[in-house]
């Protein structure tokens, strides 16, 4: 990849996969519409038609579709809600290729059949942190009983590949080369809209590391840039972890070790564990750099949302669209719900479109939570993100 080429085609190695699951739909929300009574036109773009389940897998392919080309024998990686384990597990049996993953403890527990999916799929899972890494027992000697974090994981897995022959880490958000792959949603969406000679006033998407809604918004961002339309982009994310809305622009590393080169990002700090928040694909510390910039310059807006209302707007989806949304994905259903309920109130016709990244299935017990009135909300305090960020790297 560079800062000039525009356009990269797609190996027909991949595309011979990909004819197995996309294009993916394009679907008008018209039960939702009328559920809330609202003029707006409300689209999703859902991700979660393939056996893996979300968005993950057009990442997932490309990458070990590329490292069995370069002659590597073994992967590693970490995941968080289990989506991206799942879809890099389903990637590597298509390409016969060896994988660990380190999936976050607490979503660990809370899914339990994603070990038994990763498994059928014929890789190997390791609840993070764990005692297999040097990374792994520091973070469990500084904060005992913890129940890991996205930059936890990433530090075992990245430590077990440099340590291992011929072995490869990959990571399924945050790098612009997952946001390129991930444009191929955007690609679809603006290409199904045209043939309805329609054109979006609202971009949502959720973010944990940026991948989907960097990958959403692509093509409409492209426009907005170059001056053409004036199209508002949302990026939600749990109040749990507010990276966008409440971390700090600085370069931090992407894991808790300190393992990855650093990045210019928003980030809540390396450091900082969120509590265990359902949403575990949003429970990442740090920001992709091109979602991070973009919202720096003012393109993009960015709304943290706490998780009962996000469930209260998953609920409701799923009573009307008939379809169990992942957790993750709920944050952008939350906030469409809001934007189509204030065109409601101004009798404005916007049309809004965005990103149903994934199913629920495995999130039974998070539903379980909401639907029995257990579930709770936790937002970090000044207090709790200042010491976190008093341990940024000092850069010069
Ligand atoms: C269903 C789903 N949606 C969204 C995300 C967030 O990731 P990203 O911001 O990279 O799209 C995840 C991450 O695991 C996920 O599983």
């Amino acid at each position: 990849m560079d800062n000039t080429t525009r356009y990269i085609d797609i190996p027909q190695g991949i595309i011979d996969f990909y004819k197995m699951c996309r294009p993916s739909p394009l679907i008008r929300a018209y039960c939702l519409e009328k559920e809330l009574g609202t003029p707006a036109k409300i689209y999703y773009k859902f991700e979660g038609n393939n056996t893996s389940g979300s968005h993950k897998l057009n990442s997932a392919i490309p990458q070990v579709y590329f490292a069995k080309e370069q002659g590597i024998t073994g992967l590693t990686t970490e995941t968080g809600a289990g989506q991206w384990g799942t879809a890099l597990s389903m990637a590597c049996a298509y390409y016969h290729m060896p994988l660990t993953v380190y999936m976050v403890r607490t979503s660990y527990e809370q899914k339990p059949y994603r070990k038994n999916i990763i498994e059928t799929f014929g890789a190997k899972i390791i609840p993070s942190p764990s005692d297999t890494t040097n990374a792994g027992r520091a973070i469990l000697e500084k904060f005992p009983g913890t129940g890991g974090s996205l930059g936890c994981a990433i530090s075992e897995a990245v430590e077990t590949a440099v340590t291992t022959p011929n072995t490869r880490y990959v990571l399924g958000s945050v790098l612009n080369h997952v946001l390129l792959h991930q444009s191929v949603v955007g690609i679809e969406a603006k290409a199904a809209m045209e043939m309805y000679d329609e054109y979006p006033d609202i971009v949502i998407g959720c973010a944990g590391g940026g991948s989907n809604l960097g990958g959403l918004i692509a093509p409409f961002m492209k426009d907005k840039i170059d001056g053409k339309r004036d199209t508002q982009f949302i990026a939600v994310e749990p109040a749990s972890c507010p990276s966008l809305t409440r971390g700090k622009y600085a370069y931090d590393f992407g894991d808790t070790g300190r393992m990855t080169p650093l990045v210019k990002m928003y980030t809540l700090g390396c450091e900082f564990l969120p509590s265990a928040n359902h949403a575990g694909g949003l429970r990442y510390h740090g920001m992709s750099a091109i979602i991070s910039k973009l919202h720096a310059d003012g393109y993009l807006d960015a709304r943290a949302v706490e998780q009962t209302r996000v469930f209260d707007s998953a609920v409701k989806f799923a009573r009307c669209e008939g379809l169990l949304p992942a957790p993750e994905s709920a944050h952008a259903i939350h906030v469409a719900v809001e934007e189509a309920l204030k065109c409601k109130e101004t009798g404005e016709e916007k049309t809004i479109l965005f990103g149903l990244t994934g199913t629920g299935y495995f999130d039974m017990s998070a539903y379980d939570s909401y639907l029995k009135g257990t579930m709770t909300d936790y937002i970090p305090t000044d207090e709790d993100l200042e010491k976190s960020f008093s341990q940024l790297p000092k850069v010069q």
